[in-house]
């Protein structure tokens, strides 16, 4: 089994590289943004609980996440591998998701940052703010917040990894295909050492 987590800033790309790993790989793609998102769709309590921090952009408190992350990896007993895309977010999170692995009997392989300056960020996630249908993209200081979530609660998790000899960087500046041939080289050496 080869588990990697997509890690980066709001609008690194995380979303557009998980789509191009699935088509070309076997495996399951975990978003917990889009998992919430499609909770708020069908108008669930969680998503009604998860509205008002993401429409500010912050954090979903982390027992809530952990809970529906833990949910969805039960319910994907054989896949081949799993896509971790913007979990985990916080250091309980990351604590979270080592006891999940240990429990399953493997291990997560590599966690890529897709590394962003926040000009380009705030660029892009205005850019597909009306197309995107959702309310955390359309304002600038929304957008903001989310980044600043990001540098005080999320990017400690980079750490944790780093300790463990696990965490990569790729250029998230660079064109689509280009960061992905960057990750598949990534995936390469991981399956490789397998
Ligand atoms: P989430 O859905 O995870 O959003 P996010 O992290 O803010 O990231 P985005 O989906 O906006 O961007 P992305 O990195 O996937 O980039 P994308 O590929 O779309 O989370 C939303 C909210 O849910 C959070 O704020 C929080 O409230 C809650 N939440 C979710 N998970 C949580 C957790 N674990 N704990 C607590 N709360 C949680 O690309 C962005 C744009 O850039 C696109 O238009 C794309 O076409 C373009 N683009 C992508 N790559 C490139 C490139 N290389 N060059 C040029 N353009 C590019």
């Amino acid at each position: 089994m080869y588990n990697l987590i997509l890690f980066g800033p709001p609008g690194s790309g995380k979303g557009t590289q998980a789509q191009l790993l699935v088509d070309k790989h076997d495996f399951l793609h975990i978003s917990t943004g889009d998992m919430f998102r499609e909770e708020l769709s069908r108008n669930t309590p969680l998503g009604q609980e998860a509205r008002s921090y993401m429409d500010a952009g912050h954090l979903v408190p982390d027992e809530v996440t952990i809970a529906m992350l833990r949910k969805r990896v039960d319910q994907h007993p054989d896949v081949t591998g799993i896509i971790f895309d913007g979990f985990p977010r916080t250091d309980p999170q990351a604590a979270a998701l080592n006891d999940l692995m240990r429990e399953k009997d493997t291990q997560i392989n590599a966690l890529i940052l897709l590394d962003v300056d926040v000009d380009t960020i705030v660029q892009r996630i205005l850019g597909r703010a009306a197309t995107s249908g959702r309310a955390d993209d359309l304002k600038e200081d929304v957008i903001r917040t989310r980044y600043r979530n990001f540098v005080n609660y999320t990017s400690p998790v980079y750490d944790f990894y780093d300790e463990l000899g696990l965490a990569r960087r790729v250029d998230g500046t660079l064109t689509p295909e280009a960061v992905a041939a960057e990750i598949d080289a990534i995936i390469g050496e991981g399956l490789q050492n397998d």
